[in-house]
């Protein structure tokens, strides 16, 4: 059943790109993906073209320090608004992120789309336009063509309950602080657990370099202090291997790449002051999404928590386990995409249904050739069917 819709869907969009009016795609920016760039060795960053110029204050910044830091050294544009293009290119060179884990989060936050019970809401960024914001809205970014998923102009990465949720290392949960800037209590006590669980450096000082350990006993901290603060906690399955995922990123990007090691004097320069340290080097290899699932693995395995999210009474509540190749993929990709998308024309369709770039990107996000689509046939009637059929 879900191979016919494959086959029918090119016949279907080449029909409605048929009818759609020229005038309606005016400004539309079909959206590039890079090939796979064989500059993925290790080096030393920033280079002397890309110094740390402050952000001013019509600068967009949000709750990524990682892009923080790539806008800040002009690896991003520094207005913090960015196409899906510069984004794969900005965190490979600056981190070595890999490709395909880069497009698919670049993918994602292009399109990201509210949790239930927020909706209707924006959108993360604008896909006609190939543009979304590091930070939250923006002038530079406009509602969807024809207003198609409500009037609302694109939120950007801040928004909560798309990309950005609970249960965040320095950002506090939006129902209960500041979810977008860094917060130094909890950043204190991510330094308590590095403390206490971290590794010995005769250089940078006993108890100063950062480990998984430190990560396993930070991010449960966390978890339980969030369970019992915020009434409102979701934490479903996208979030809490997203959530999981960031923590991973911190070993493994912000670590110096000449050895592997994050001693928490680097980790302070990238989440208090959003720059590279002095004489910093990206890692030596393509950081992979295969790299960063086993890091959320390592992590979980020694306080494994289960997605979930609290009903009214505070009282933690398990998911139903969802039966797809790949919850977090299938919580995130569809779940979370916006249906209105299936009304696309022109430009903004190729841009977001099957056989377009991000999609494919992103497809690959799912273990081996189950993955389904983010196209508009998935986000169609038959969407759970074709995930679970291809
Ligand atoms: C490729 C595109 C990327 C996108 C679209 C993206 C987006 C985001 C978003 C929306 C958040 C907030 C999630 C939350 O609620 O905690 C976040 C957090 C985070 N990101 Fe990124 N990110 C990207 C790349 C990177 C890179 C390259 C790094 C590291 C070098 C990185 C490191 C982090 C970390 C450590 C956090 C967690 C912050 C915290 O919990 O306090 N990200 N990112
Ligand atoms: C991205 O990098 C590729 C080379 O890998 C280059 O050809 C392309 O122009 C870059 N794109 C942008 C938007 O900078
Ligand atoms: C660091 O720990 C070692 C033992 O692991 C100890 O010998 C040394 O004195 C400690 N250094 C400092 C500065 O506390
Ligand atoms: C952050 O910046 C401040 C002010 O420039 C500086 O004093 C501090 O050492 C920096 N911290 C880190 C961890 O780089
Ligand atoms: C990274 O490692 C190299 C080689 O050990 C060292 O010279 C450099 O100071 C380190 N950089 C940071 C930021 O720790
Ligand atoms: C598509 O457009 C039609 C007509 O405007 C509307 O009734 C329908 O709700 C839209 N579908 C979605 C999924 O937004």
């Amino acid at each position: 059943m879900g191979r016919i819709v494959l086959w029918i869907s090119p016949l279907l969009w080449a029909l409605s790109t048929l009818t759609t009016p020229a005038a309606a795609d005016s400004g539309g920016v079909i959206i590039v993906v890079p090939p796979v760039s064989t500059d993925t060795g290790i080096k030393q960053i920033p280079d002397a073209a890309h110094p740390y110029v402050a952000p001013g204050p019509g600068d967009q910044r949000g709750p990524c320090p990682g892009l923080n830091t790539l806008a800040n050294h002009g690896y991003l544009p520094h207005n913090g608004i960015a196409s899906f293009e510069q984004i794969v290119n900005a965190t490979r060179e600056g981190f070595n992120m890999e490709h395909d884990l880069a497009g698919a989060l670049a993918g994602f936050a292009m399109v990201e789309y509210p949790i239930p019970s927020l909706r209707p809401a924006f959108n993360g960024g604008n896909a006609f336009l190939d543009l979304v914001s590091i930070g939250g809205t923006s002038s530079w970014i406009p509602v969807l063509p024809g207003a198609i998923d409500g009037p609302n102009p694109p939120g950007g990465i801040s928004k909560h309950g798309r990309f950005e949720g609970d249960v965040s290392m320095t950002r506090q949960d939006a129902a209960i602080g500041d979810n977008v800037n860094f917060q130094n209590s909890l950043y204190d006590e991510l330094l308590l657990y590095t403390g206490r669980f971290g590794d010995d450096s005769p250089i940078t000082g006993n108890g100063s370099i950062v480990t998984t350990k430190v990560m396993q006993e930070f991010k449960y901290a966390r978890f339980l202090e969030d369970q019992v603060q915020n009434k409102a906690l979701q934490y479903h399955v996208g979030r809490l291997t997203l959530s999981y995922g960031e923590a991973a990123f911190v070993l493994n990007f912000f670590a110096n790449g000449t050895d592997g090691t994050l001693s928490q004097q680097t980790m302070g320069s990238f989440f208090r002051n959003q720059t590279f340290p002095a004489n910093w080097h990206r890692r030596s290899t393509p950081g992979s999404i295969n790299l960063i699932g086993t890091g959320v693995n390592d992590i979980l395995s020694a306080h494994p928590v289960s997605p979930g999210a609290n009903d009214a009474n505070g009282v933690y509540v398990l998911d139903a386990p969802l039966n797809v190749c790949s919850p977090p993929y299938y919580n995130l990709a569809v779940q979370n995409l916006p249906a209105s998308y299936n009304n696309a024309t022109g430009i903004l369709a190729q841009n977001v249904i099957e056989g377009n770039e991000i999609t494919t990107v992103s497809r690959r996000a799912c273990a081996g050739s189950k993955g389904g689509y983010v196209s508009r046939d998935v986000l169609g009637a038959n969407q759970e069917m074709y995930m679970i059929s291809l």
